[in-house]
């Protein structure tokens, strides 16, 4: 049974990429029935288009608070029988009102390893302040921002004073990786929490995967 779910973006929408195409692979077992975005012109809504995945644009300035614009959000998402809700690169604080709607099933990619470098440039930041290890995290959300439970993360090397750009690529591969690959653990529904603790049932508990290339834990299943 297929876990109906909505992807909320604000731009480019890779990460949505991602999450469409492990979808038509047939490793993800959702049902992507919205993509949300906060900025008409964002290219994720074409991606969205391009896949025949219904889509709705909400601009936050024509609400008279957060609270009314995530009370819009959550009646178009319910209404579309979203069950569960992937940020992939959305750039908007939640309320209560849009937490409250989805207890425990709303997760977030992050491009930095939380809690490091949170807020809106973590890769950026992570590359000033000269990191050797950068990387990115899937979490749940929860009220404060980039804050919630860690899910997976992945590391990448970095190499101070790189150029930026190589480091923003090289994260956002992983993302691609461990995005999908939260969602699948999340619509397989082996994600439990105890406190901040994210459990996985019948996880590979062996050391974390690595390809040279980036260190993944909990390690990817195939596929992802
Ligand atoms: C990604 O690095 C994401 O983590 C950040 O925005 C970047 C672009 O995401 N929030 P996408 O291409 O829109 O998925």
């Amino acid at each position: 049974m297929s876990l109906p779910i909505a992807v909320l973006i604000s731009g480019g929408g890779s990460n949505l990429q991602a999450i469409i195409d492990r979808k038509e692979q047939g490793v993800l077992d959702v049902d992507i029935r919205m993509v949300l975005s906060n900025r008409a012109g964002a290219y994720g809504l074409e991606r969205a288009h391009a896949h025949g995945i219904p889509t709705a644009a909400l601009s936050h300035k024509d609400f008279d608070s957060r609270e009314e614009f995530d009370a819009e959000m959550v009646r178009i998402l319910k209404n579309a029988g979203v069950e569960a809700v992937v940020m992939g690169g959305f750039m908007r604080i939640i309320t209560p009102v849009f937490l409250s709607a989805f207890p425990g099933k709303i997760i977030n990619i992050h491009p930095a390893l939380l809690p490091s470098f949170p807020g809106v440039d973590g890769q950026g930041d992570a590359a000033k302040y000269g990191v050797q290890l950068a990387g990115c995290t899937v979490h749940f959300v929860d009220e404060k921002m980039d804050h919630g439970a860690v899910i997976i993360q992945a590391a990448v090397p970095a190499f101070p004073g790189e150029d930026e750009e190589e480091l923003r690529k090289r994260i956002l591969d992983q993302e691609h990786r461990i995005l999908p690959q939260a969602t699948q653990w999340l619509a397989q529904g082996r994600l439990s929490l105890e406190g901040r603790f994210v459990k996985l049932a019948g996880g590979d508990v062996s050391p974390a995967e690595t390809d040279g290339a980036s260190l993944v834990n909990p390690p990817l299943e195939k596929g992802f």
